[in-house]
């Protein structure tokens, strides 16, 4: 099955084409917020706006296919930003009505999962879901996700671009901040785990009180070493708790190569294999959405164009509630 999918719940937006577990496009055009500003929902969805035909004809050329083609229009129903999303889903349902072609809502989170599962060859493996605004630890049932923890606070992504922020950094992410940290020497900051959850925001405080009278170089690399033991701890407990002999880390901080390695020996160490989706499937991106959708679609089918809508809340675990809704169940 041919799948256009659409991602815009934050500030990228991606155009993706799936032929089932292949790739045949996946364009991706991220809004950059002026130096030292975090994202305008406004000025992200005008960004998207001018950039959809744009993207979706570089999607449609890479993939040697035209519109006739698709047979799916698979969009992000959500979590993300409202102006965003919703930018995304009246596009999806604008090329439905004007084409046709079924269309169906995914769960931005439980896309991420699937494509890294997809990538990584591990079937029904524990993940570690790690973005601006999540960290959750989930396991799949036969088709709902359950978030076994999570942060109790803000998410892992959240934390480096807060710091990367406040000391000045002009583009700041957490790539960024991995690249100040390289070298840096190790200071003691909060390490927060509650059984299978995490908290960030004390580590977050006095990683920025520690910043005033410490190199940034260290208190980064502290920072970031902190948070990513946190995640194995968590991740260990539920690996040995869930039975699962497979961990699968995705979304946009699982590009993290120090987070990719200390997740990988930790798992070498318990016997238990690891893996995770090359860098750009693990940013936002539309092929992820794309095949999501395709496998919501064989599952469960869809429903008309006017019940479709933005859930700016969307919880990964609500992907059960969401599709029972829709069925009526
Ligand atoms: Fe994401």
């Amino acid at each position: 099955m041919i799948t256009l999918g659409i991602e815009s719940t934050a500030h990228t937006l991606g155009l993706g084409v799936m032929d089932g577990k292949k790739p045949l496009a996946n364009i991706i055009r991220t809004y950059i917020p002026p130096e030292g500003e975090g994202i305008h929902p406004r000025k992200a969805a005008d960004h998207h706006a001018s950039e959809f035909v744009p993207a979706l004809s570089s999607a449609l050329k890479a993939a040697n296919i035209s519109m006739n083609d698709v047979e799916l229009i698979s969009f992000a129903q959500g979590p993300g930003i409202g102006a965003t999303l919703r930018l995304g889903v009246v596009m999806a349902k604008y090329l439905s009505a004007s084409t046709g072609i079924p269309i169906i809502g995914v769960n931005h989170g439980y896309a991420h999962a699937k494509i890294s599962e997809m990538f990584s060859g591990l079937e029904r493996p524990l993940y570690l879901y790690v973005s601006g605004g999540n960290t959750q630890i989930m396991q799949e049932h036969e088709w709902r996700m359950e978030v076994l923890g999570e942060t109790l606070d803000i998410g892992m992504g959240n934390l480096f671009d807060t710091f990367a922020r406040g000391i000045g950094i002009k583009r700041a992410h957490g790539a960024e901040l991995s690249r100040l940290a390289i070298g840096g020497n190790y200071v003691k900051l909060p390490y927060t785990v509650k059984g299978l959850n995490l908290a960030f925001s004390g580590l977050l405080t006095s990683a920025q009180s520690l910043a005033k009278t410490h190199p940034h170089k260290d208190v980064a690399y502290s920072m970031m070493e902190t948070a990513f033991s946190m995640a194995c701890e968590a991740c260990e407990r539920a690996l040995f708790l869930s039975g699962k002999k497979s961990l699968v880390v995705c979304g946009g901080g699982a590009q993290n190569r120090r987070l990719q390695g200390m997740l990988a020996s930790m798992c070498a160490e318990d016997g238990v294999r690891f893996g995770a989706a090359p860098d750009e499937f693990n940013r936002d991106n539309g092929a992820m959405i794309a095949y999501a959708g395709e496998i919501l679609y064989e599952k469960f089918g869809t429903i008309p164009i006017e019940k479709w809508g933005a859930i700016q809340d969307f919880r990964t675990d609500m992907v059960q509630e969401v599709v029972k809704k829709r069925q009526g169940r």
